[in-house]
């Protein structure tokens, strides 16, 4: 195989565990740092880069991303003939599905009052709740979407789902388009989000449809912060038409320190960490995929920029 060269550029990562692991898998590949004025290379792994980095690599055949969502790549002006290609499950997906099976139980179980009850020393029972009032909706069904969907019909919690295109997913309604979206809304009381931040989701859990979600709903937001109206759920928790929310990911990250989401009893945060990057599978998935496109096979995963994901 001719050699080729691999510019690595990715925010708040280590570069030298993935240089080491690329290189380890793509001997005949030689992998380097960016820095302004670096010569110019064949392939980019990037997250986050900054403009700066297209600019002076006109010349890429293809952009691997080292995350599901290509948001931040999707807002840069990008070499025309490179590919986009996004990490797939890539040891996501049963990290989402771990984690929003969990917040669902926790908060369809109480167990977040039985916490609270245990701190001050209370022994008190709640009432059992029905799990056919506890209709989930997931929006978005694709790599992370579909394996939350199903994990969660494993504990038989009605489950709805929402995506662009009709999905057949077993025990999962479907809803699709923009038609079907007051249909979902209405038929979940919990709603999660795992849908790629484009021009046309973005904002998407708005008043005016987290409103149609039955009485005391509640949100898991495990996608992209821009997703949110962030005013708006306040509103809704406050005017008790939403009973809280879990929030993975935020407009602004880290949450800045006098944001009102820190002081909101009824939401739960965590720090964008529901589904994160490992290494050593996106190094296999990304290595796998250079193969695949040096033997000019097709590739599975790479971004319509027109879609936008
Ligand atoms: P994916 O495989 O591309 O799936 C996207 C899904 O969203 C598809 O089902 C798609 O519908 C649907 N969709 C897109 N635009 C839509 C629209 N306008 N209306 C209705 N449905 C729409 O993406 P993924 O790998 O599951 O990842 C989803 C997102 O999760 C990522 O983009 C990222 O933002 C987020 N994420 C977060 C974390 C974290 O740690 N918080 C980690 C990883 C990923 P079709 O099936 O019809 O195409
Ligand atoms: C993380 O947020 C990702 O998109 O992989």
């Amino acid at each position: 195989m001719t050699p080729f060269q691999i510019s690595f550029c990715c925010a708040n990562t280590d570069p030298e565990p993935w240089l080491a692991g690329l290189h380890a898998a793509l001997p005949q590949a030689q992998v380097s740092v960016w820095q302004p004025g670096a010569p110019a290379a064949d392939v980019a792994v990037v997250w986050q880069p900054p403009q700066q980095f297209f600019d002076e690599q006109p010349q890429l055949n293809a952009i691997f991303n080292i995350g599901a969502g290509v948001d931040a790549l999707m807002k840069l002006r990008l070499p025309p003939q490179a590919v986009v290609v996004r990490l797939e499950d890539a040891g996501m997906a049963v990290q989402m599905a771990e984690y929003v099976c969990q917040a669902v139980i926790r908060h369809f179980r109480d167990l977040n009052a039985y916490a609270d009850d245990a701190r001050v020393g209370h022994w008190t029972y709640y009432k059992p709740r029905q799990r056919s009032d506890f209709p989930v909706g997931v929006m978005g069904l694709g790599v992370l979407g579909a394996r939350v969907a199903q994990a969660l019909t494993h504990f038989e919690f009605p489950v709805n789902g929402w995506s662009r295109t009709p999905s057949a997913l077993d025990g999962v309604r479907s809803f699709s388009g923009a038609a079907q979206l007051d249909d979902f809304l209405a038929s979940s009381r919990v709603l999660v989000n795992l849908l790629p931040l484009t021009p046309d989701t973005t904002n998407i859990l708005n008043r005016a449809h987290l409103s149609r979600l039955q009485p005391s709903g509640y949100l898991i937001n495990v996608a992209r912060g821009a997703h949110l109206v962030e005013d708006d759920l306040l509103a809704l928790i406050h005017s008790g038409h939403l009973s809280g929310a879990l929030l993975d990911v935020f407009r602004t990250e880290p949450l800045p320190a006098d944001h009102p989401f820190w002081r909101e009893p009824k939401i739960t945060l965590t720090p964008h960490t529901s589904a994160r990057t490992l290494r050593e599978d996106s190094i296999a998935q990304i290595a796998g995929k250079i193969g695949a496109l040096l033997r000019s096979e097709a590739l599975a995963g790479i971004v319509d920029p027109v879609r936008g994901y």
